[in-house]
């Protein structure tokens, strides 16, 4: 059993606001239902990052100053299934360098999946997985002496908290060197008309995406939730600037978790909060990068200006 999940859904539904953290939502059928949503009209993000990957392909690598003929390493943070970043290494490896790509991701799954999928694609390219959280993940990326560039793309970075976001990056600025590279993706602050259907489709992916965790919590740890007692709603403010999804109880009822072996009551219309999905200025970046030891050096957008790639060197 995942202690650590039972753990955490434990407190997290014994609080006055009941909250489930989203980083639960990937096993394998919230992995699959992310690429469904990442592959929906109303989720901007990918279009737009991917955008930037295709037309942009040569600014990119020139931003990151690394050196045809001298061994980096590329570190992708939270890889999914690559498909933005494949277009990065089909053009390195055609231009010759010299590199390895090292995703690392929480989801086993996904990396199983990307790996095998760069195997056939490109054969050549040294893959080295790494599965885990991020935050535990950072100590072994500094073991190496080797340049590197840190992939941190999709906006998520916009699943943490500001204050988390700010001591990530300075953790993973301590496992840098000088002259090594971040390259940041992430969504930028505009209207609520553009933002709220990425988080409320209405084909109801997000919303079955929101509910698996419920599901999750059924199958590993003895919960007895009815999907269909509750139902997912976003909300987001251009001045606040931050996407907030709930899963709400329809009506009053009990859950039973075995795993606990305790129950929780929900009241009508009763909110458990699951997840934030930040988006940013150039102020915030500035602001979260302020206590590490890092600059932004480029910034690269999609025509339209929703999305964001920042390049952030290590001074
Ligand atoms: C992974 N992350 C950046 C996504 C986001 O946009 O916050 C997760 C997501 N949640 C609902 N739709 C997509």
């Amino acid at each position: 059993m995942n202690q650590s999940f039972l753990k955490d859904v434990d407190a997290g539904l014994s609080a006055e606001e009941k909250t489930l953290s989203s980083k639960y939502f990937y096993d394998e059928i919230g992995d699959q239902l992310f690429v469904q949503i990442m592959h929906m009209p109303e989720y901007y993000l990918t279009n737009a990052e991917f955008e930037i990957f295709s037309k942009q392909t040569d600014k990119i690598i020139s931003s990151l100053g690394i050196k045809e003929g001298s061994y980096f390493e590329l570190i992708e943070l939270g890889a999914g299934d690559g498909t933005k970043t494949k277009e990065l290494l089909k053009r390195l490896i055609a231009n010759n360098f010299d590199f390895s790509y090292n995703p690392v991701d929480i989801s086993e799954f996904a990396l199983a999946g990307l790996k095998k999928d760069l195997q056939n694609e490109m054969p050549n390219l040294k893959v080295e997985t790494q599965q885990g959280d991020y935050f535990k993940v950072l100590a072994a990326l500094g073991k190496t002496e080797h340049p590197k560039v840190v992939l941190f793309l999709g906006s998520n970075l916009g699943n943490l908290t500001d204050d988390l976001a700010a001591s990530f990056l300075e953790k993973l600025c301590d496992t840098l060197s000088y002259g090594d590279k971040l390259f940041l993706g992430v969504d930028q602050i505009k209207s609520a008309d553009i933002v709220i259907p990425a988080y409320q489709d209405a084909q109801g992916i997000t919303g079955k995406f929101n509910l698996n965790l419920l599901t999750r919590i059924n199958k590993e740890l003895g919960g007895n939730f009815d999907e269909d007692k509750f139902y997912h709603k976003a909300y987001y403010t251009q001045e606040e600037g931050i996407a907030k999804s709930y899963i709400i109880s329809k009506e009053k009822q009990e859950v039973n978790i075995a795993a606990l072996n305790k129950s929780f009551s929900f009241a009508t219309e009763e909110k458990i909060h699951v997840e934030i999905s930040r988006k940013y200025n150039d102020k915030i970046i500035e602001k979260i990068l302020a206590g590490t030891n890092m600059e932004v050096t480029e910034k690269l957008t999609d025509e339209k200006e929703y999305f964001a790639d920042y390049v952030i060197s290590k001074k």
